[in-house]
């Protein structure tokens, strides 16, 4: 059934956003524009949350999906990292608008091996490199800008496995710490790009209920900056 513009302006604004870290680091900011969540996703098993705001509520999806659900409208606004933006607007180019850099959940996108493996001696040979990861996007436009070729192999997680068992040479993942590289005898090479997450805003809701966003974005600008 479609919804009269009255019902529209009626209806709560939806954020879309991960639990875990991205969750996480979300509360301090609705904090500062005065909303709480009452609910945690980690006990919760339920999926939308209602916030102290009757006029916002929570989706919760996984973080790769945050930019679909936004994209399509079913979502006002999300909250995605760099690298899972990279990745979906290779696939859905324009679309999304992103206002502000929140500055959480920060960590960078880096090239590792396997401790021992001689990766400019490879680059500088020219040979072809075997490069597992869940960042093809930004592992192609990498390895492009350098001139080096790659034979890029798609995983969905737990990529430092890939050098250990012979499946590549290396690998393009997310460090913060480095204790998952460390536990697993890989070592950074090379540094891709930092990496933050971001707000992200539907380019129609953005049009249609601009004065309702208006002063979640300000608020969140001024918490995050
Ligand atoms: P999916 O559930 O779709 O597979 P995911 O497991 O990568 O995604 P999270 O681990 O919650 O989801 O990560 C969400 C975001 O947090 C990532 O997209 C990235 O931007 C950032 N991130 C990932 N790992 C770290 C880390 N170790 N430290 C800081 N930020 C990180
Ligand atoms: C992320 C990423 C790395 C790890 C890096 O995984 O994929 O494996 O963090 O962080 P570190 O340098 O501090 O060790 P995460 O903890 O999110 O687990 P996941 O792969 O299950 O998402």
């Amino acid at each position: 059934m479609t919804q009269t513009p009255e019902q529209a302006a009626q209806k709560p604004l939806t954020l879309a956003l991960s639990k875990g870290r991205i969750f996480e680091e979300t509360l301090p900011l609705l904090a500062a524009a005065g909303i709480e969540v009452p609910e945690n996703p980690e006990q919760s098993r339920k999926l939308i949350l209602p916030t102290t705001d009757p006029g916002l509520r929570l989706i919760i999806v996984r973080a790769s999906d945050v930019p679909t659900y936004v994209q399509y409208g079913a979502a006002d606004l999300g909250i995605a990292g760099k690298d899972v933006l990279i990745e979906h607007s290779a696939e859905h180019p324009g679309g999304l608008y992103q206002p502000i850099d929140l500055n959480i959940a920060k960590c960078r996108l880096a090239v590792a091996v396997r401790e021992g493996f001689d990766y400019r001696a490879a680059v500088h040979q020219g040979a072809r490199l075997r490069v597992a990861t869940k960042y093809v996007q930004a592992a192609r436009e990498h390895f492009a800008a350098k001139g080096v070729h790659v034979d890029l192999i798609k995983l969905y997680g737990s990529m430092e496995l890939a050098p250990l068992v012979g499946l590549a040479d290396a690998i393009v993942d997310l460090v913060s710490t480095g204790n998952t590289l460390r536990a697993n005898n890989l070592v950074a090479v090379e540094d891709i790009m930092p990496i933050s997450s971001r707000l992200i805003v539907n380019q129609a809701a953005l049009k249609t209920r601009g004065a309702r966003l208006q002063p979640l974005l300000d608020a969140f600008a001024r918490a995050s900056a």
